[in-house]
Order: structure tokens, then C-alpha cells, then sequence
């Protein structure tokens, strides 16, 4: 089965990301036939500033790898070394109603955020349609908030298809079963643009300042605590053995424990968890030229499977291969 997934790199990666998508994501290289990419068109929506492009890039290239991307088997790659997608992206916009834009969610949230919409922005799903397509994928594993992108995408394949004759696979989602929404230091969705993140890579001294900071509620340390309204508590869920978990547990809704004790095993917890990716992510950043390698060698076989699909959509349309 071919899976499929795509990472804005648009900011280093912190451990919503990793427990929220990418764990899964590199789990489910083991059994299936993974092509994972790094999309920097869709990161251009946004428009960052351009001395900053490559080295976003690099850095999530590195992020991924550090943290158990089989470079051999799995197909890796910068979505814009296989530019097909982009002429791809033309022929399926060509079928796709307005109004299924209109309708999608992520777009009228960033408008209604104040975001002066470009239509690179408008059109995201439809390139996102492509990336899927093109590469004959049967399952795009994403977290929940990417469902109406595939939702989308099954859609416009359809539409290509009843058009033209069967040449698009209509992929299925695999939403990521994450372990719930993994909360930042506020106690909000942890994300990049709340600021409330702490990066999978960050030192180990600013990964334990910021856990100690992570908000908890005015409970005296002697009065029993609810361990699942707990911040500190959701991220122990994460990195703590069953029987730890289980022994916290009894001292939340004991009472007797502060916050700042959970706190402290929480902040080991999570600097033992990323280490040794860590030590693999300092080796790959001193071997940047191999990271370009993987890159390049994964557009190569990217590509491969990318101008078959582009010929036999150019041929249905009737531009000829
Ligand atoms: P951000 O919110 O920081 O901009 P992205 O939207 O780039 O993060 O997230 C990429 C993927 O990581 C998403 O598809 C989502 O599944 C997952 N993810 C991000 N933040 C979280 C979170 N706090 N909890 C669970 N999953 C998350
Ligand atoms: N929109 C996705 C996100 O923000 C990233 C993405 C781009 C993607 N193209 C994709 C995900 C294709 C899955 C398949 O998370």
C-alpha cells in the first residue's frame, strides 16, 4: 500500500508534531511503501521571508531524519524538486468548483484570523490534491485537522475521473489516532502560532525551564488533584512507563504532591525520550551534504512515479503525454 504524507517546514518541529502525527507516521514505515515530503510550496502561502526558506528546510529534513526516517526505504524528498505537481495542481483546478474551496475550513479560519488571503492560500487544497494524486497513494496518514484536505482530494479525483476515465487512485484518510491533543506550556493546543511550544530538539536546559513553566491550577500541594485536567499530567501521559503513569495517578487524587514534583520527573522524562535522537541529530547536522543527498536521491524516485501520472493526466485532458 502506497502511504503518503507532507510537513510544512515552517518552524522547528516540537512534540505535538511528534506524538500528534509523526510518530505514527514512522511507524507505519515498517509495513507499507511510505513517500513522505517536505512542502515548501505550501509553506510559500505564508510568505516567509526568503532568507529563512532553506534553512527551515534543512532543519525539518534533519528533525525527520534524527528521528527514524528510513532513508532507504522510504521515499523523502522536497515537494518542489518534483515540480510535475505544479502542472498537475492546473489540470485538477480545472475540475474543482469554487465552492469546494470556499467551503474549506483551515482557509476561512486564517481569513477570520485577519489573514489577507493570496490565492496560492485559496488554492492549497487543490495542490495538496496533487500531491496525493500524483504519487497513486491509497492512504494519507494526518491528524484531524487535515480531514477535509483529503475529504477534498477524494472529491476532485472523482471529479477527474467521471471526466476523463478512470486515471486518479482515490486515496482514504488514516486519521492519527493521536494521543488526544497534545497541550502546550498555556494549556492551549500546542502550536506554533500560539507560542506555547517546546521543540523536539531544543537544549535540554530550555526544555526543562519551559516545563517548569507549563500552567497548572492554584490546588494547595496537600488537597487531592484531578490528573486529567492536569497539563503536566497530558504530557506524563506521553513519555511515562504504564506504571509510573499509574503511580502518579494515586498522587494527584491523593493530594500530598505539588505540581512542581511532577513537573521535575515530567522535564527527565522528556529529555531521556529524545535522546539518543537527539545524538543522531547532532551527527546529521555536522553531514549536511548528506541530508542533500537523501533529499535529491528521494526526488529522484519521486519524479519517477510523478511524470508517469502527469503523462496519462495530460493524455486524458487531451494535451498529449
Ligand atoms: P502547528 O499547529 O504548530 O502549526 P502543524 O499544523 O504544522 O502544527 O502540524 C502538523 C501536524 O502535527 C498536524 O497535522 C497535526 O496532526 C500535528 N499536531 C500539531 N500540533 C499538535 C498538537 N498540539 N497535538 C496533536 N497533534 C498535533
Ligand atoms: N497541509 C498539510 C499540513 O499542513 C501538509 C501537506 C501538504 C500534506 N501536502 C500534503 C499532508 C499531502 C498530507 C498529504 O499538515
Amino acid at each position: 500500500m502506497r502511504v503518503l504524507s507532507g510537513i510544512q517546514p515552517s518552524g522547528r518541529l516540537h512534540i505535538g508534531n511528534f506524538f500528534g502525527a509523526m510518530r505514527r507516521q514512522l511507524q507505519l514505515q515498517a509495513e507499507h511503501d511510505c513517500f513522505y515530503f517536505i512542502a515548501d510550496y505550501h509553506a510559500l502561502t505564508s510568505n516567509p521571508d526568503p532568507a529563512d526558506v532553506a534553512q527551515r528546510i534543512i532543519d525539518v529534513a534533519i528533525d525527520y531524519m534524527a528521528l527514524g526516517l528510513d532513508t532507504e526505504k522510504t521515499v523523502f524528498w522536497r515537494q518542489s524538486d518534483v515540480p510535475q505537481v505544479t502542472e498537475l495542481t492546473w489540470l485538477l483546478s480545472c475540475v474543482t468548483p469554487v465552492g469546494l474551496l470556499q467551503r474549506c475550513t483551515s482557509y476561512k479560519d486564517k481569513v477570520a484570523q485577519g489573514m489577507s488571503p493570496n490565492h496560492g492560500l485559496f488554492a492549497y487544497p487543490v495542490l495538496q490534491a496533487a500531491d496525493i494524486l500524483i504519487f497513486n497513494s491509497n492512504l494519507v496518514p494526518v491528524g484531524a485537522d487535515q480531514k477535509q484536505h483529503i475529504e477534498v482530494t477524494r472529491d476532485i479525483a472523482i471529479r477527474f475521473n467521471n471526466n476523463y476515465g478512470e486515471i486518479l487512485t482515490v486515496p482514504k484518510e488514516h486519521i492519527i489516532e493521536s494521543v488526544a491533543v497534545v497541550p502546550g506550556l498555556d494549556g492551549r493546543k500546542m502550536s506554533k502560532s500560539y507560542g506555547n511550544t517546546i521543540e523536539i530538539f531544543e537544549p535540554e536546559s530550555s526544555v526543562k525551564k519551559k516545563i517548569m513553566r507549563i500552567v497548572t491550577d492554584s490546588t494547595p500541594v496537600e488537597d487531592p488533584k484531578d490528573p486529567d485536567k492536569c497539563n503536566v499530567f497530558a504530557l506524563l501521559k506521553l513519555v511515562a512507563s504504564d506504571d509510573e503513569l499509574g503511580e502518579w495517578e494515586s498522587k494527584y487524587r491523593n493530594g500530598g504532591m505539588g505540581y512542581g514534583e511532577a513537573k521535575k520527573r515530567l522535564a527527565e522524562l522528556m529529555i531521556d525520550y529524545f535522546k539518543p535522537y537527539r545524538e543522531k541529530r547532532a551527527e546529521l547536522e555536522g553531514n549536511i551534504d548528506y541530508v542533500n543527498e537523501v533529499l535529491a536521491d528521494g526526488a529522484k524516485r519521486a519524479r519517477a512515479v510523478a511524470v508517469e501520472t502527469l503523462a496519462k493526466a495530460r493524455q486524458a485532458v487531451g494535451l498529449g503525454a
